[in-house]
């Protein structure tokens, strides 16, 4: 039979395919800023190129305030002290661990609530739940760049005076009700570390259209100085470089393209996988911009351990594929031994985190190859659901054509009682090898 997916190499593709290979534009216009840096000593301490990054993503996603930072770790914090956030602030605990890290270094307790694991983003109903006199924000995650329910979050936040923001770290290049992300509740973060869709070596911003919010944050980022050996705040250095900066502007010129470029690869995956039994491709909003920069499968058959045989079946042959973001930060240091049944307020996080999967994409990867990857899948999820199907058929009666070799059929004594694992394993077994001879594979 023809294969339904173009095979990968034999032995696996001959370089690692990795979540979050850097998107990298021009050279020779990296070079040049380079060389502008180096002509003018302007290294960092907010010089031209960092504004001017931070002018043009004002632009584009129509936000009065970019405040440009180090990193989106340092951003969250910032925006919280700037909030004036205490006690207790509401997250997913389905995110990467930075959101919740980011609050607790701060001192302030992230308290976890359940993501709906259709969408993979916060349910309002457990953020209303996980509500306690203690609780002073909301920090919604745009998780894939997926929206989180923004308009839902706000009434919660509104309803209970609450400060609502956004971990917008996946989501540079998205939009929600046809506005671009980033002027959305109090404040938003972004991240433009190396693996995300627009990078600028590391690096991130703050986005508002809160003018007093937008300055307390520009003194926050630079130890709270106002003028020279004076400062009216305490602050952190969480300055952009310059260099990191320049990166940036080489990179916007070409988020489009890198747009184009997943969407492609995102088709391919969507289109190939259409015919693999099991699996779900988390699917963004046809409406709404998205930079397709996470490929995110839910892997699951009702038998145990899908999910890690695809995984194991990927890595090796080359495909590195993640389990982002298992096991979702309440099962990690200190969370976990914090609080270490959190798990059961947590049905829709421990069920993503058992099933999720996430396929390499962006510019090393082609549709050819996300087929290839595919083609892997396949084989492995069609071979459980041939052994599946196998299994639950009955063992024909004795003397009838096409039975199992009498070694492994159950003994008169055990018929109608469940086959032990061991007879299972036996009759599944020479099942498949008959499967696959009448398929031609060995
Ligand atoms: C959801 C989320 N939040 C926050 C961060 C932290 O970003 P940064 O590495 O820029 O500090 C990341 C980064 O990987 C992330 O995925």
């Amino acid at each position: 039979m023809a294969p339904v997916h173009p095979q990968p190499p034999a032995d696996g593709f001959d370089r690692p395919l990795f979540v979050g290979a850097p998107n990298i534009g021009d050279r020779a216009a990296f070079d040049g800023y380079v060389e502008q840096i180096f002509t003018s000593h302007r290294l960092s301490n907010g010089g031209p190129l960092v504004l001017e990054l931070e002018q043009r993503i004002a632009e584009r996603l129509g936000v009065r305030h970019v405040v440009a930072v180090s990193n989106a770790t340092l951003g969250l914090q910032i925006a919280a002290k700037a909030l004036n956030l205490t006690g207790e602030v509401i997250v997913p605990s389905f995110t990467f661990i930075a959101t919740a890290n980011a609050l607790a270094w701060i001192g302030i307790r992230p308290v976890f609530a359940d993501i709906d694991p259709l969408t993979h983003c916060l349910d309002p109903a457990s953020v209303r739940r996980a509500i306690t006199p203690a609780t002073s924000g909301v920090l919604g995650v745009h998780l894939w760049g997926r929206p989180a329910p923004i308009e839902q979050l706000q009434q919660v936040a509104d309803e209970h005076g609450l400060s609502l923001f956004f971990d917008a770290a996946h989501a540079f290049g998205a939009s929600h009700g046809g506005r671009m992300l980033g002027s959305f509740g109090r404040a938003e973060v972004f991240s433009f570390h190396a693996t995300k869709f627009f990078n600028t070596f590391e690096g991130g911003a703050i986005t508002t259209d809160d003018d007093d919010l937008a300055e307390l944050m520009r003194g926050m980022r630079n130890f709270g100085i106002c003028a020279e050996d004076q400062t009216n705040m305490l602050g952190v250095n969480a300055k952009m470089s310059e260099i990191g900066a320049a990166m940036g502007l080489v990179n916007l010129n070409m988020i489009d393209d890198v747009v184009a470029v997943n969407r492609a690869n995102w088709q391919a995956y969507r289109d190939a996988l259409a015919r693999v039994p099991d699996v779900r491709l988390l699917t963004p909003s046809a409406e709404e911009a998205n930079n397709y920069q996470y490929v995110v499968l839910e892997i699951e058959d009702g038998a145990p351990g899908a999910r890690d045989q695809v995984l194991h079946a990927l890595r090796e042959r080359n495909v590195m594929a993640r389990k982002y973001f298992a096991p979702g930060c309440h099962r990690m240091s200190p969370y976990l031994e914090q609080d270490p049944d959190a798990g059961h307020r947590l049905p829709g996080t421990e069920e993503v985190a058992a099933r999720v999967l996430v396929l390499p994409t962006g510019t090393a990867v082609t549709p050819d190859v996300a087929r290839a990857v595919v083609a892997i899948i396949d084989r492995v999820m069609t071979t459980r659901e041939s052994d599946r199907r196998l299994a639950a058929v009955p063992e024909p009666a004795p003397g009838t054509a096409g039975r199992a070799s009498a070694g492994t059929r159950p003994s008169p004594a055990s018929a109608g009682s469940r086959p032990t694992p061991a007879t299972v394993a036996a009759m599944t077994a020479s099942r498949r090898t008959a499967l696959a001879a009448a398929r031609g594979e060995r």
